[in-house]
């Protein structure tokens, strides 16, 4: 069969590419990247708009049980609903959950450290959600063994994936051992998952010192991370009576940009026992839109914040709040 080399653009952020010519059917001649077809990607095209330098997006925190998943899920669908090919990575190697937040957990046979240890092919280990054909889910493994994502096994899955998506969502796990280290590692966008208390801010700020010293930008000295804070479990009702941290609070306290504030609610745990991403509901879910509203401000729209003042309580109120 003849092969037709196909120029590849070449971006001075391909530093990758040289090491890793043997796997998507990418090869380097003269300096010059070529493909042997003219769509190397099992799982379509991707779209030009997003800066190939900028892909990799951490959710991260630091503190466990924040709302990394629950929005590594929602901001995965609704990157893919804006028509972006994106992945979703679940780095809690040993606790894979995201895979229920999607209804897919019967659904995967081959995990992370498959493709890792070259047991199958990205195509393979890749499971597509039924309701979004732009959304791919990589699943943790089950192991118990700690060491099982290597450095050099990650970096080659991920530059795979640069190839075949725009985005490519890391759901981080907590603390700051193996897999929170490799999901902050490669990131080119973080965003730090925070609860509106005291020990949530610190593990936060934590991290963001880990991110600034310890990311692969950081150490090569490249253009930092771009970071940004979701505030998720948001009640303004507690904020009023003085039981919670205000936005200004925590964003004085962290100092960096606000993506989203996404209200307290209990469509959340209704959501994961159904198998389906928060930002899936209709716009009776201020949860819902909120994550819409994150999406938004996160592809540059400059969207005003919402659900920061209480509810109405009285039955007048909440009725003359239905006709605003
Ligand atoms: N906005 C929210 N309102 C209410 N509960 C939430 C919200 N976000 C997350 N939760 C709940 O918090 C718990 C931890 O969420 P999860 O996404 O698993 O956090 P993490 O990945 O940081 O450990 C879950 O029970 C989830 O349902
Ligand atoms: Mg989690």
């Amino acid at each position: 069969m003849i092969k037709v080399l196909v120029p590849l653009v070449k971006s001075s952020n391909f530093t990758f590419v040289g090491q890793r010519t043997s796997t998507a059917g990418i090869y380097n001649f003269n300096n010059k990247f070529y493909t042997t077809n003219t769509n190397t990607s099992p799982i379509g095209s991707v779209a030009s708009t997003v800066p190939r330098n900028r892909k990799v997006i951490v959710v991260t925190s630091g503190k466990g049980g924040v709302g990394k998943t629950t929005t590594s899920a929602s901001i995965a669908f609704g990157l893919a609903q804006k028509g972006f090919k994106t992945c979703v990575i679940d780095f809690d190697i040993g606790l894979r959950n995201l895979d229920i937040h999607f209804g897919m957990e019967r659904r995967i046979v081959f995990d992370f450290i498959n493709l890792i240890n070259n047991d199958c092919k990205l195509n393979q280990a890749l499971v597509k959600d039924r309701r979004n054909p732009n959304l791919f889910l990589l699943a943790a493994s089950q192991t118990k063994d700690k060491t099982a994502l290597k450095m050099d096994g990650v970096e080659r899955v991920l530059e795979e994936l640069r190839d075949n998506f725009d985005y490519i969502v890391c759901d981080s796990p907590a603390g700051i051992e193996s897999g929170s280290h490799h999901a902050m590692f490669w990131s080119d966008i973080a965003i730090i998952t925070t609860n509106p208390e005291l020990s949530s801010l610190r593990d936060s700020d934590t991290m963001l010192g880990i991110i600034a010293s310890k990311s692969k930008r950081a150490l090569e000295n490249k253009e930092p991370v771009d970071v940004s804070l979701l505030i998720t479990r948001y009640s303004p009702e507690r904020v009023a009576s003085g039981g919670m941290l205000s936005v200004k609070d925590i964003q004085e306290n962290l100092g960096i940009k606000l993506l989203g504030i996404i209200p307290e609610s209990s469509d959340i745990l209704d959501c994961t026992n159904l198998g389906k991403p928060t930002i899936t509901l209709d716009d009776n879910s201020d949860a819902a839109e909120a994550y819409r509203d994150t999406i938004d401000r996160f592809l540059g729209e400059n969207v005003p914040f919402r659900f920061l003042e209480p509810k109405p309580t009285g039955i007048l109120s909440k009725l003359m709040s239905k006709f605003k």
